[in-house]
Order: structure tokens, then sequence, then C-alpha cells
């Protein structure tokens, strides 16, 4: 059993689809379940399911108005030998004040983990208040990106819309080899500041006012070569623009790779990374996302990791007595991340999607992204039609020689397109070892992607 549902707000679950309603409660305003669980506490038979609720907060005037509240409901069954059903044991409500990529509970029960951008904590008596700040409001009321930046090997080009009525004079772009700060209108309030992702040589930095009202600002990087996930450290308020030939560049790379430079199994030899690389801290840093685990009893954090630098992407459920696993950028690659909540390292590193972490970057129309719970292939799709394949290369049974060169040529790692034949938006996107399934408004999609059977 592991039926937990909902219909608008009530939570119900069956022994089977055929018998007897075990369960059944309405728990007021309207939520979605993020994840449930079935599991034993103290040997009774217990069900947890956390529910998600954008709720008015009348407390915040200053803010959105809008709070998010994750409730975690326990469901246990009663110990009454009158009684066969089952009762709610513990309910418990976090507020934060963005929608979290991902939540889920442990196993045993005993835990929470949560990856949002702003934190979450538990409400005292509803009581709890979120003070935001003039920039954070500033934020949420803005659709365009605030700035657009682009990158080279040796250079980043960060460009703003300026505003109507600017004065050359109000334009102060201030630089040091690790900060910079951009103020367009009011000097003493920039619109950016902060800590830069890598150091630049700050002397031959430079900008211009262009003739499309925009300002243009060049960054010199100290260090030729890599690229930076991120301009300012956790700030997600600029757009990201690939540059047309390092986009091409990662194309080939895809199409034309062999195992020697992609390595299948990155767990047995060359691991490219290891837990310590989800490395903890002590607080939630703001304006940046944090991968939080709560104590399911005291509901204190008891473990803080800032992912201001790893991207999420995306979570799926690879073993489904496991929790979900979660997919974040490390450079240019997506690693695969299994929860192990029993375990000295909360997370264990269990796959590598090679450029996934640059090729999604590229795609501005993406919705949805996936991987197969073997994780022979990754997948994501665009709002309309367009869906992208990267399969992993795996080992050849058979080896086989490039008889020019006389080494050895693993399988080529394959992109492949499909376009459905719809101009309706796609709903929803999940894949299994063999099959993809993408939804659209009217029509469900299957795309064979490993074709066993
Ligand atoms: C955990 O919670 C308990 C009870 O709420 C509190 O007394 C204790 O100080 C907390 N521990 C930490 C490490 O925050
Ligand atoms: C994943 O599952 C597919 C379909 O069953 C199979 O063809 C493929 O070999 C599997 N890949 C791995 C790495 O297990």
């Amino acid at each position: 059993m592991h039926c937990a549902f909902r219909r608008h707000d009530t939570v119900a679950f069956t022994k089977s689809v055929s018998s007897q309603i075990l369960f059944n409660e309405e728990f007021g305003s309207p939520f979605v379940i993020v994840h449930s669980i079935s599991f034993l506490q103290s040997d009774a038979h217990s069900v947890g399911v956390l529910l998600l609720r954008v709720e008015k907060d009348e407390l915040d005037v200053q803010g959105s108005g809008f709070h998010v509240s994750l409730e975690w409901v326990t469901i246990t069954k009663t110990t009454k030998e009158s009684d066969h059903g089952y009762e709610i044991s513990k309910r418990r409500v976090l507020q934060g004040k963005s929608v979290p990529h991902y939540a889920a509970i442990e196993p045993s029960g005993d835990g929470l983990m949560v990856i949002s951008y702003k934190p979450y904590a538990l409400t005292q008596n509803g009581e709890d208040k979120h003070d935001k700040s003039e920039k954070e409001k500033a934020e949420e009321n803005k659709k365009e990106p605030l700035y657009y930046w682009q990158e080279t090997e040796e250079d980043l080009t960060v460009t703003f819309q300026l505003p109507e009525d600017f004065a050359k004079e109000d334009i102060r772009v201030r630089f040091s080899p690790g900060h910079l700060s951009v103020a367009l209108k009011d000097p003493l309030s920039p619109v950016l500041e902060g800590t830069l992702f890598s150091s630049i040589d700050h002397e031959s930095s430079t900008w211009i006012i262009k003739e499309n009202n925009s300002l243009e600002i060049f960054l010199i990087k100290k260090e030729v070569g890599p690229s930076w996930p991120e301009l300012i450290v956790g700030d997600s308020r600029g757009e990201y623009v690939m540059d047309p030939a390092k986009s091409a560049a990662i194309a080939e790379r895809l199409t034309h790779l062999t195992s020697d430079e992609m390595n299948p199994d990155p767990n047995k030899e060359n691991p490219p990374c290891n837990a310590q690389e989800l490395e903890e801290c002590d607080i939630f840093l703001e304006d940046s996302t944090s991968l939080c685990r709560f104590d399911g009893n005291t509901f204190n954090v008891t473990h803080v990791v800032n992912l201001g630098s790893n991207q999420y992407l995306f979570s799926t459920v690879v073993d489904p007595k496991e929790m979900p696993c979660f997919c974040l950028r490390h450079d240019v690659d997506a690693l695969l991340w299994q929860p192990r909540p029993d375990q000295q390292d909360k997370w264990e590193h269990i796959s590598t999607f090679n450029a996934l972490g640059y090729v999604q970057a590229s795609k501005q129309d993406k919705k949805f992204m996936a991987c197969a719970p073997n994780h022979s292939y990754s997948a994501l799709c665009e709002c309309l039609r367009r869906v992208f394949i990267y399969r992993q290369p795996t080992p050849l049974s058979t080896v086989l020689y490039n008889r020019k060169e006389g080494r050895q040529v693993g399988q080529v790692a394959k992109q492949l397109v499909a376009t459905l034949e719809t101009h309706d938006p796609v709903l929803g996107f999940q894949a299994t070892n063999e099959r993809l399934f993408v939804l659209t408004t009217k029509v469900l999609f299957i795309i064979k992607v490993n074709t066993e059977n």
C-alpha cells in the first residue's frame, strides 16, 4: 500500500484499488501531494504525506502577500482492538517563501529533506513571519532578467538595458578582483552587487554605453579557460546567453564522444567527485538555493548544503524504496545524487550525465528534464514540440579497434531529437528505462528510447 491520494483537499487511501477505505480526511484548503511514503513506526504501519500549499499571508504586507507551506502529516494504524482504521499521529507545518525544488520524507519517517531557494522553518502557531527586503520585492515583480551575460574562455560580457531616464553620470560600475557593483540610477543603491564566481583582472575590465541604450560591461577572467556556472554568487536575476561557438563545440562533443573521454562508469575509476563536494555549511545563505535536512522529531535543521553554484535540474525515483534522487549541475556536467539518510555522507553520487549541465543551459525554452531510473539516458523537453534525448554510452561487449589510430574506440554517445506532431504545450514528462512519456493538453506521446522489448 502506497497510495495516498488527494481530491483537492482530502487525503485518502485504500488497501488496494477495490477494497475498503482505510483513511479519509479533509485537510482544509487545497494542496498537492509532493511526496508520500509507507513505513513502520514502532511496529505500527504508518503513512507519511507532504502537502504543499501556496497561501495568502495577511502578515506579509511588504512582500508578495503569499507564503508556501509544507504540511507533513503522519497517519498511523490505530492500536485500539475495536478499530481497524488509521488516525493522524503527527501534523507539522513548515513555511517558506519559495516553492521548493525538492521535498521528500526519509524512508524511516525520521527526517525531511528540502531543496529550496528560500529557507523553510517550522511555524510557531502560524506566527512565523518573514520580513522581505525591498530588493526581494523588486525581484519578484520583475519578469525580464535584470541583465544578460555571456562568456568566452577569456572574458565575460554583462549587458543591462538602461532605464529611459538614465543620466550617464549616475552610472557607477565598480570592479575589484572578486567583486562587482553596478548602479544605474541611484548611485547609492546598486542594482547588482556581489561576489563574482571567480576572480577577474579588474584593471583591464571596462564598460561602455551602447547606442541602443544598453550598458555593456567587459570582465577579463583571471584564469583563462574554466566556464563560470554563474556570474555573481547566488544571483539568479541575470540570464545566461550561450555563446554560439561554444554551443556548437558542445554539440560536437556530444555526438562524437567516445568512451575514451566519457567514462561510462564514473564510480569505477577516476571519480569526478565525492560526497565532500556537497559540502555542508552552517547557515542558509540568503538568495542562494540550499539543501536542508530536518530532524523529524525536533524539526531542527541537522544539515545544510549551499547549492549556489550547483543549479538544481530535476529529481527522479531510481529505487522506490529510497528517497527520490536529485540532479544538480556541476560545471558542464550534471550529477545524480541519491539521498542516504542512514549513512555518514547523507548524499551519494550515483551517476554523471556528461555535458548535460552545459547543454541544458543553452535550451532557453526548456520545460522539464528527466532521466531513466537506470541512468541509461537523460532527456529534456521544451515548452512546445521538441524533446532531446542524451544516451549514455554503454561499455561494449566486444572491443573495437580503430585500425588507423590503433586505439580503443568506445560506443558513441547519441543525441536524439524528437519533434512532437502537435502545437499544444507540454504538461508532463516522465522517463522509464525503455520509454519516455510526454503529456500535452490533448495527447500522451510515448517515445521508445531503449527498444529491447
Ligand atoms: C533542537 O531542538 C531542541 C528542542 O526543540 C532544542 O532544545 C535544541 O537546542 C535544538 N538543538 C540544536 C542543535 O539546535
Ligand atoms: C537500462 O534499461 C534498458 C531497458 O531495459 C536497457 O536496454 C539498458 O541496457 C539498461 N541500461 C543500464 C545501464 O542498465
